[in-house]
């Protein structure tokens, strides 16, 4: 490899941030009609400063019909109705700037809303220019090939337009009409959005389903026995990477900023070409490991109640820090479309929901790459477990539950699956305080709030020195005050354990043993490594004591441990 020409990205500052995701119709309401808004987060900002963080990542905030909540957006230059207008944004960008923490936002540029102008004139007639916009398939041609749509009751990604006696593609919601990139006067268009944005200050994008973007617009038939999941061939188009570049070329290099991209099918094997820092596309990318970690009740399973298996859980985030390459990882177990971290790879028993939660926090705060943390972990909220269809938002759920219905399917069962999988688990409102409603609105909430509020609340939590809080604080400070724990190797121990996952961070003269306990019960991580000299510099049992100094560590149930060796 020629060295020489590697572009560096060494001490980059969005290699050192840990980004803060904020849900925002979730967070704050602040005019009582039960949706978070703009102004809600601008009243907040004192204690997203006081957790540590860098960067807040916004959901989108534009104009939408919220078909998906606000991934369908209308108009990208101006704010949705519910979320407060463009003066709120720029004093929340204006305050966040002030005190040291930048913004990024959801840029949705695979598909944009049917209620967007260009596609209310593209359906029109094949004569409009937008018509080009979009991707359609003739009626005239037959019925177009299979394109699995992740929203529709049907799950068909295309749909019959009368007008036009054409089938517009959507993989996504049938109000989420995709966009064609092979157009380069759309391209030019999407440009002019993403600067306009940064020229208000912005720091950067996350960008929405980015693998998706570029079609073989042929559509032929896919080999269903290539592909069974049809969409790792929808993310493998060869122009992609050509319409990355041409965009850090025209915008994002202009910048100094952040884009993460979200790699929905991305495969281990393609990543490298998304971050490579030397292909000039995109910084970073969050790969979708953790989602596809379920389902599963060996011998590995950490008896948490929602099984999955621990060894394939630390080969996947392994085999990932290693395909990454020359670019740079992303670490996180949760987000808007994933039910909550606690439930899913911890413990929302009562009995372990503290230690369990902290245990967690140690392993995204200690791992190599940029932590992708969803707000409201650090209090502990969990799955909500409607049992009630009537209770969900989700259009996923929404519609799956149609879909079942229509087929005739169990519904019973869809629900009590939807109570560890659904993405309203994670939707439901921010847990301010024990008032009503948490704190969130003094109107009715958009979704109801999660009864375990009184218990888990950031109030309570901030006055309780030993609170999953005060804890997810302190390993963010440990992480910035060593260099270790952000750039150190990471070299995974103790492979085979089914218990314990442990590895060693390594940066310099800099050394850090980790060590966490994923199950309910005792567990030995034999490590291989002598801590007889090591100092015991973060714990989530206070009376922790390092005993058996010669290559093994004894974990009670969710204990974790950083040594400094
Ligand atoms: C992404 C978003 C998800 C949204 C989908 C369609 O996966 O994270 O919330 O529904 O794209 O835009």
């Amino acid at each position: 490899m020629n060295m020489k020409n590697k572009k560096d990205t060494s001490g980059a500052w969005w290699k050192e941030a840990i980004v803060y995701q904020i849900y925002p119709i979730s967070f704050q309401n602040s005019n009582g009609d039960g949706t978070g808004d703009l102004r809600g987060i601008i009243d907040r900002l004192d204690y997203v400063k006081s957790l540590g963080i860098d960067v807040i990542w916004l959901n989108p905030i534009f104009k939408s019909p919220n078909d998906d909540n606000g991934y369908d957006v209308s108009d990208y230059c101006e704010i949705m109705d519910e979320f407060g207008t463009m003066s709120d944004f720029d004093e929340l960008l204006g305050k966040a700037h002030d005190m040291g923490i930048k913004i990024i936002l959801d840029l949705v540029i695979n598909h944009y809303s049917d209620e967007h102008p260009w596609f209310m004139e593209a359906r029109k007639s094949r004569d409009s220019k937008y018509y080009d916009y979009y991707h359609w398939w003739p009626a005239e041609k037959g019925t177009p090939a299979y394109r699995e749509s992740y929203f529709d009751v049907d799950g068909n990604a295309w749909k019959y337009n009368k007008d036009t006696d054409s089938y517009y593609l959507h993989y996504f919601s049938v109000k989420q009409p995709d966009l064609n990139w092979e157009n380069p006067e759309l391209r030019q268009e999407i440009y002019k959005i993403m600067r306009f944005w940064f020229d208000k200050g912005v720091d950067g994008f996350r960008m929405d389903s980015i693998s998706y973007i570029s079609k073989d617009t042929d559509f032929p038939e896919v080999d269903r026995t290539m592909y069974p999941y049809i969409f790792d061939y929808c993310a493998l188009n060869p122009t992609l990477h050509s319409h990355l570049q041409e965009m850090n070329r025209e915008v994002l290099s202009k910048y100094d900023i952040m884009t993460v991209g979200e790699g929905s099918s991305v495969c281990k094997s393609e990543v490298s070409k998304f971050v490579d820092p030397d292909r000039n596309e995109l910084q970073i990318m969050y790969h979708f490991g953790p989602s596809e970690i379920r389902n599963y009740t060996g011998p590995d399973a950490p008896s948490t109640g929602i099984e999955y298996s621990l060894l394939k859980f630390k080969q996947m985030f392994t085999e990932w820090d290693n395909a990454i390459g020359e670019g740079w990882p992303t670490i996180y177990l949760g987000n808007h479309d994933q039910p909550r971290m606690i439930s899913r790879f911890g413990s929302d028993d009562h009995k372990y929901h503290v230690i369990s939660a902290k245990m967690l926090t140690m392993f995204i705060l200690t791992m190599r790459g940029t932590p992708f943390w969803y707000a409201w972990d650090e209090i502990g909220m969990s799955n909500i477990k409607f049992s009630r269809i009537e209770d969900y938002r989700d259009i996923s759920t929404l519609n799956g539950y149609e879909h079942a219905r229509k087929m005739r399917g169990n519904l019973k069962k869809f629900l009590e699956n939807q109570k560890n999988t659904s993405r309203d688990n994670a939707r439901t409102p921010f847990q301010w305080d024990a008032s009503d409603n948490a704190g969130f609105t003094t109107g009715t909430p958009w979704i109801k709030v999660n009864p375990n509020y009184k218990k888990y609340n950031a109030m309570d939590e901030s006055k309780d020195t030993e609170s999953i809080l005060n804890f997810f604080r302190k390993t963010i400070r440990l992480r910035k005050e060593h260099k270790a724990l952000i750039y150190g190797q990471y070299i995974l121990l103790d492979s085979k354990n089914i218990h314990t996952y442990s590895y060693l961070r390594e940066y310099k003269n800099e050394r850090y043993l980790i060590s966490l306990n994923f199950t309910p019960k005792e567990a030995i991580s034999r490590t291989g490594v002598n801590t007889e000299n090591g100092e015991v510099v973060l714990k989530n049992y206070n009376d922790f004591k390092l005993k058996d100094i010669k290559g093994k560590i004894t974990l009670r149930p969710f204990e974790t441990v950083v040594i400094k060796l």
